[in-house]
């Protein structure tokens, strides 16, 4: 391992083109809950009822209430090493982005500016009819809200299960991808699609891939380097002059 660190840091600082993806595990070190692993939100709440458009419009209310939960905690997290390192390498380089599939600000929090967020933002709503769309971090009281410039539905601005990436970011996405040299994946178990493809289009492409994880995924194999443990720790070393 000590070996993989000091070869992947010195392609770090060797390289000018790097994406990283980022999912839940880079965040669980500041207190947000994983959606999969040891205590999921998955394991806990029902995907269907939460995390669907079928889900949403049964249950409006329900949906809002699980997302103002969700919002009160990621209000009182803050972004940890991991997230402040990456944000610290973003300005040593030219072509340095974040594709994230975390919904939680925190990357920006830490300084990243060139954050795509794949999946949404917690604090982003928009209206289920209108054009309507805002940032908003209030804690609802009166639950579903309504928009006020339709009277319709308002629903958090969340990818959900079944639903499309918006065009423009998987586009955006894709193309950084493609133009990159670097894939770093973080804290995701990979088995969420289509960001996971992002792994898949880079090894295809002969691109170098490397896994930061607390337990092997799916591609640990096909990668260049598969990192175990914390994200924190990792990313510490791999980003030390
Ligand atoms: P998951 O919960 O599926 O995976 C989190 C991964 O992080 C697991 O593989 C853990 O082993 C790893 N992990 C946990 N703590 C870690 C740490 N301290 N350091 C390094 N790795 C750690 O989360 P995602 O892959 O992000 O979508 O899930 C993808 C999507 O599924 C989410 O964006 C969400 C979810 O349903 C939507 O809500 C649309």
């Amino acid at each position: 391992m000590i070996v993989q660190i000091q070869e992947v840091r010195k392609i770090l600082k060797d390289t000018d083109k790097i994406v990283v993806l980022t999912g839940a595990g880079i965040s669980a070190e500041s207190g947000i809950p994983t959606f999969r692993s040891n205590n999921g939100l998955w394991e806990k709440f029902n995907l269907e009822e939460l995390a669907t458009p079928q889900g949403f419009y049964k249950n409006p209310r329900k949906v809002w209430q699980w997302y103002n939960e969700r919002r009160k905690s990621i209000l009182s997290a803050f972004p940890n090493k991991a997230h402040y390192k990456l944000a610290e390498l973003e300005s040593k380089k030219n072509f340095f982005y974040i594709i994230t599939q975390n919904i939680d600000g925190l990357h920006q929090k830490a300084g990243s500016k060139k954050v795509i967020e794949f999946h949404g933002n917690i604090f982003r709503e928009k209206c289920t009819k209108c054009s309507y769309k805002t940032y908003n971090e209030k804690i609802y009281e009166e639950l579903p809200p309504i928009c006020p410039k339709c009277n319709n539905l308002l629903r958090p601005d969340i990818v959900w299960f079944g639903e499309n990436i918006p065009e423009d970011v998987y586009v955006q996405s894709y193309e950084i991808v493609e133009k990159a040299e670097v894939l770093l994946y973080i804290g995701t178990s990979a088995v969420v699609y289509p960001a996971a493809h992002f792994i898949e289009q880079s090894i295809y492409r002969g691109k170098i891939v490397i896994e930061i994880n607390l337990e092997k995924t799916q591609y640990s194999d096909l990668v260049n380097f598969s990192l175990t443990g914390r994200a924190s720790e990792i990313i510490e070393s791999i980003t030390k002059i």
